[in-house]
């Protein structure tokens, strides 16, 4: 399995660019690397300079680099055209109204999740160390992340587990053919999940995919940022960096209104990075006089962008969970609190809930059922506190349950 690094950040602020600019980077450091666009508006081609095709191919200019532009409206009409179509059939068949058949088969966000589905199939089957995504903005690539549980909620509700009471039915309303087609229908929907369960593996895994937010240094962004980060870690994945792009030169003592311009737009600028500074070490791109197109011109931006490092994520971030339990004590005694480690903006407002074996934390609408360690699952809540870092969550014995 290759490690999977995705770029996001809202529209424009330089993602397909900084992706190209890693990958080449580390071809040039003779890594195998292969960089790929999720993102329908095609831009990779043109930041490399080169004409992309939706399966991987060399990079002329760059020795071990490949690339490629993965076509989503492609992949949808292989793999969920036909699968829709026999949906509406049998769903008919069922008796259910043609219009609802129709709405129950519209899928939302299919085409971006099949585009990942294809990046783990490269990441998985290809011969490349590290494949580098340029992915759509933020919010989007959010909605994308979580989509993969969403989806299989969505098959659950839809195809309900008992398929063989849907089966029969099916055998009741409708002929034999229709049995015939829902029993491949069925299947190539199981086949689909199993697909986006692997997907959701790939997302959360520490160890093997991580995601880079690119950002550029504005006034609006830190408080954005800080919910993006929150998003991401509720989700479990991991973000291994923060990139500022487009910082403007400092003019130093030069006069003048181009130097005033500039120095007040720098600190600013500056300004803004200090704010975001709680979050962890940002690394920073000049705001270059022209566009940064073409492997030479990339690799320019690498070099500002990693140093003498190598633009791999840190093996040693991975470790890092969301979760930590500590404390102790004897029998009923006992102490204990649940760390969930999340960077949370200064206004956020978590809620907390205990539903059963799990807690619910909800952050700025987002939810995350978090399964309690089985120690924990003995205890009671006894309070939560909160700091930019995350939650503390206190629990003692339960004395029903403890013994
Ligand atoms: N550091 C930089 N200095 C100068 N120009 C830059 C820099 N970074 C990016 N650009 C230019 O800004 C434009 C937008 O960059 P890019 O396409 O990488 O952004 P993006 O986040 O992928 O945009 P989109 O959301 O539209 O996909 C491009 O023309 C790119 O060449
Ligand atoms: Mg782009």
């Amino acid at each position: 399995m290759s490690q999977v690094l995705l770029f996001t950040g809202k529209g424009g602020v330089g993602k397909t660019t900084l992706a190209a600019a890693t990958a080449a980077s580390l071809a040039a450091n003779g890594r195998k690397a292969l960089v790929v666009s999720t993102d329908p508006a095609h831009s990779l081609g043109d930041a490399l300079d080169v004409r992309l095709g939706p399966s991987p191919s060399e990079v002329d200019s760059a020795d071990g680099l490949f690339a490629c532009q993965i076509d989503p409206r492609g992949l949808v009409d292989e793999a969920w055209g036909e699968l829709r179509g026999h949906l509406r059939t049998v769903l008919a068949g069922a008796g259910v109204d043609e219009l609802d058949a129709e709405e129950l088969t519209v899928l939302p966000g299919v085409e971006d999740l099949l585009a990942l589905t294809e990046v783990r199939r490269l990441a998985t089957t290809g011969p490349w160390e590290v494949v580098v995504v340029d992915c759509g903005p933020t919010a989007e690539t959010l909605r994308l992340l979580a989509l993969p549980e969403a989806f299989a909620g969505y098959l659950e509700r839809l195809f309900p587990t008992h398929r063989r009471v849907v089966r029969g039915l099916l055998a009741g309303v409708a002929g034999t053919g229709t049995v015939e087609k829902w029993d491949a229908t069925a299947d190539a929907l199981s086949r689909l999940a199993e697909r986006l369960d692997a997907l959701r593996s790939m997302l959360v895994d520490p160890a093997s995919c991580s995601v880079r937010l690119v950002l550029t240094p504005e006034r609006v962004v830190a408080a954005e940022t800080r919910r993006t980060l929150t998003a991401l870690a509720l989700q479990g994945v991991r973000v291994d960096g923060v990139v500022a792009n487009r910082l403007v030169p400092s003019p130093g003592d030069a006069s003048g209104d181009a130097a005033a311009w500039l120095r007040t737009r720098r600190q600013e600028q500056d300004a803004v990075l200090a704010e975001l500074s709680g979050i962890g070490e940002i690394r920073t791109v000049d705001h270059r006089a022209s566009e940064p197109v073409g492997v030479p011109a990339l690799l320019e931006v690498a070099a500002q962008l990693y140093g003498d490092e190598e633009p791999l994520p840190d093996a040693a971030g991975a470790a890092g969970s969301l979760l930590e339990v500590s404390g102790g004590g004897r029998g009923l005694d006992a102490r204990y609190s649940l760390r969930i480690a999340l960077p949370l903006a200064d206004d956020a407002e978590p809620d907390l809930a205990r539903v059963g074996d799990e807690l619910a934390l909800t952050v700025d609408g987002r939810r995350r059922l978090i399964a309690l360690p089985s120690l924990l699952k003995r205890c009671i809540v006894t309070g939560a506190e909160m700091d930019s870092g995350g939650v503390t969550v206190g629990f003692r014995p339960d004395p029903s349950l403890w013994r």
